[in-house]
């Protein structure tokens, strides 16, 4: 296999993963989320958003998040805005980097924006133009990469002229995002190749969806064709409130477990991050997603089901510690 010695793994767990969820989190715990990936060594932590609160009411305190957040040298904290109003707020909050997210479906864009792909380029333009200006790093979403909720196939031609564009505004990186996770290795490749007619490999990341069970398989597919960049979300938590259907993030203990088989350097340690997918779980009332999370308790002494009675009764139950 052809890999990358080593890939940056970007957990979007405390935006993407808590966007999705029906219950409320408090502002403390969503801090602490943040603050055990980042002690657990993952480079780039995306801790918040900043789009309308009526559209994704769950991270309406993406500026007390960051406020409460004890950062780690060397983490870098990124929030998602939508436009140039979000940005003021992200870079008020002291984020580190920010991200639009645009899409290459037509449909998705209007439902997920309220806009065409067009209009909100030019509202991205308006972002990366005060980004420069302030020297803040902007990453470039396009969703629906590999199909649409609401238009089916996506072809990678659009894909392709929606990154060049985030590219030539200034996106110093391009995520692309399989938003309903229906992609399958193959259409993975294909993608990638053709993107990268547009977009330097090198500025590339993948953000795959594990709705169909394909995302480990898809990032194998992805690293081979020289993407060393990969967005995960803890305890596999996530999802678009505007793809239906669409579940949780390929899971970051499952990332990070395959590329240490593989050899391949993250930096990142994976207990720690096992520790913290369980940790906000319990949070959740059910338990992670995340094979790998469930194998780890499972081998310390059991299930963890259900969750709060375990940790009480099973003193071998070490997951949380
Ligand atoms: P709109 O209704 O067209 O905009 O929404 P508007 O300009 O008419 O404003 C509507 C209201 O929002 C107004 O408030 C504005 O002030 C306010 P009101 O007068 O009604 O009280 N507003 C804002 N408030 C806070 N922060 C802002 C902001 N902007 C306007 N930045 C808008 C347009 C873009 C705001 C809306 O459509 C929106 O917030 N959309 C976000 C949807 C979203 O967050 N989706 C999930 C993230 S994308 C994703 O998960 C995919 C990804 O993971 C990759 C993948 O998986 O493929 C990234
Ligand atoms: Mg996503």
């Amino acid at each position: 296999m052809n890999l990358p010695a080593r890939v940056t793994v970007v957990e979007v767990g405390p935006r993407d993963g808590l966007q999705n969820e029906p219950v409320a989190i408090p502002t403390a715990d969503k801090a602490a989320l943040v603050e055990a990936l980042a002690g657990a060594g993952l480079p780039v932590i995306e801790a918040a958003s900043f789009v309308s609160p009526r559209w994704v009411p769950q991270l309406a305190d993406g500026a007390e998040v960051l406020a409460s957040v004890r950062r780690r040298p060397g983490a870098r904290y990124a929030a998602l805005v939508p436009n140039l109003r979000g940005f003021e707020a992200a870079a008020a909050a002291g984020a580190d980097e920010v991200a639009v997210f645009g899409a290459a479906s037509e449909t998705f864009s209007r439902r997920n924006l309220n806009c065409s792909i067009e209009a909100s380029l030019e509202r991205f333009a308006e972002v990366t133009a005060a980004a420069r200006a302030r020297e803040i790093p902007v990453r470039g979403y396009v969703s629906c990469v590999l199909g649409c909720p609401y238009e089916g196939a996506v072809a990678p031609g659009a894909v392709a002229r929606v990154a060049r564009r985030l590219l030539q505004l200034g996106c110093r990186e391009i995520s692309l995002g399989d938003t309903v996770g229906v992609g399958t290795p193959g259409a993975v490749q294909a993608l990638v190749d053709r993107v990268a007619e547009e977009v330097p490999r090198e500025r590339l990341a993948v953000h795959f969806h594990d709705t169909y069970g394909q995302a480990l398989a898809n990032v194998l597919a992805a690293l081979e064709r020289g993407v060393a960049v990969v967005d995960a979300s803890v305890g596999g938590l996530g999802g678009c409130p505007y793809a239906p259907g669409a579940s949780g993030n390929l899971a970051t203990e499952d990332l990070l477990y395959m590329l240490r088989g593989l050899g391949v350097e993250t930096g990142a340690d994976l207990d720690g991050v096992v520790a913290a997918a369980w940790r906000i779980s319990e949070r959740l009332g059910r338990p992670p997603a995340s094979r790998v999370a469930r194998a780890r308790a499972a081998a310390r002494g059991g299930s963890c089901l259900p969750l709060h009675p375990a940790r009480r009764d099973n003193p071998r139950c070490s997951h949380g510690e």
